[in-house]
């Protein structure tokens, strides 16, 4: 029995009937709860983030069509996002969903993610009862929603294990706590986003085949950075916001991990001191860059070229990947115009 209540906070209104458990003063907490082979889980609530995804037809389009499913045996696909921090893998994958008309669940993987905290944990509730809460994956699972599971590769490979039958033909996972088996609603979807550093997982083969397809997140075109940078920051003067777009850009060509969220920060820094000193924020723009990419940004701004530590840092990166393509030539350096580049 599924007992869902609109998910607002409120002060006011007709509660007679809305299965309110707590209230507040100033606002009611809502209860959604659902009933399985007796035991009754709290359920998780959706992400509400005003967030818009720019970017390629085609990485949409393959988003989409891992989800759909196309005959009455069909089952939707798992797509695994991946590309460097800050690129936008969630973003699209929340703004997706959304656009598909899904309540989306965002849960943050880490390295010290259990079993348990991936489909339902206990919580005492008072005089000696439990309560069972379901996380945002759990939730996703049981209502239809769409679960985005970030930076799955930080999480360990037991905790990935208790998701092999979810990501199957089988579709449930089993509550080892609280001793059930929750089969996933046909309306289910997930996708797992990932980026590459020091701090992930190598995933076990019989985990990665069951996360396909591969959606390769890119850096995105001149155009689309400046539609990024436009949206996060739509205050920002104009040729502020084209500046750091081809600062990007420049980065970019030359693979440097620089991405839109650095371009976002560093156009919110440059405006807010320039407001503090009431100055035109152009003036802070290269105290923005090195204040967010450190000494290897303010480098990269006054020679066009990366730094040697950055440059040892990507070729280990590169070192580690043999699929991964050169990020630069050898003699990259001796055709790059000296001086600054902007
Ligand atoms: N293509 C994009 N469209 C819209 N906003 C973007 C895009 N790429 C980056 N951004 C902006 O940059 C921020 C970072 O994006 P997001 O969190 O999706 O990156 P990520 O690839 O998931 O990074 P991480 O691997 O660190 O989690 C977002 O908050 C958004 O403001
Ligand atoms: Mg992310």
């Amino acid at each position: 029995m599924l007992s869902r209540a609109p998910s607002v906070l409120t002060n006011d209104g007709d509660l007679a009937d809305s299965g309110v458990l707590v209230s507040f003063p100033q606002a009611v907490f809502m209860a959604n709860t659902i009933e399985i082979e007796g035991i009754v889980l709290h359920l998780a609530h959706p992400d509400t983030i005003p967030m818009k995804w720019i970017g390629s037809d085609q990485t949409r389009d393959q988003l989409v069509a891992s989800w759909m499913t196309i005959a009455d045996h069909d089952v939707p696909l798992n797509p695994r996002l991946i590309g460097i921090g800050g690129v936008g893998k969630t973003t699209l994958a929340y703004a997706v969903a959304k656009s598909l008309g899904r309540d989306v669940y965002i849960m943050q993987c880490t390295m010290d993610t259990r079993p348990e905290d991936l489909i339902v944990t206990p919580v005492i509730a008072g005089a000696g009862r439990i309560s069972y809460h379901a996380s945002p994956l759990a939730t996703a699972i049981i209502t239809g929603g769409t679960c985005v599971l970030d930076e799955g590769n930080r999480m360990s490979e037991k905790s990935w294990a208790s998701l092999a039958p979810l990501l199957d033909q089988r579709r449930y996972v089993e509550s080892i706590i609280a001793g059930i088996k929750i089969n996933a609603h046909r309306d289910f979807r997930v996708c797992v986003t990932m980026n590459d550093d020091a701090s992930t997982y190598e995933l076990p083969e019989y985990i990665q085949s069951r996360l396909q397809p591969q959606i390769e997140i890119d850096f995105p075109s001149r155009e689309e950075e400046i539609a990024i940078l436009s949206f996060n920051v739509p205050f920002a003067p104009e040729q502020v916001t084209k500046y750091v777009a081809d600062f990007l850009q420049k980065a970019h060509a030359v693979n440097l991990p620089f991405t839109s969220r650095d371009g976002v920060n560093i156009l919110r820094y440059a405006l807010k001191l320039g407001a503090l000193k009431k100055a035109a924020p152009e003036g802070f723009l290269s105290e923005a860059i090195e204040a967010i990419l450190g000494k290897d940004g303010a480098e990269f701004l006054d020679t066009g070229t990366p730094s040697d530590r950055l440059r040892g840092a990507m070729r280990e990166t590169q070192s580690q990947d043999p699929d991964n393509e050169s990020y630069f030539d050898e003699d990259e350096d001796e055709d790059e115009d000296e001086g600054k580049p902007f």
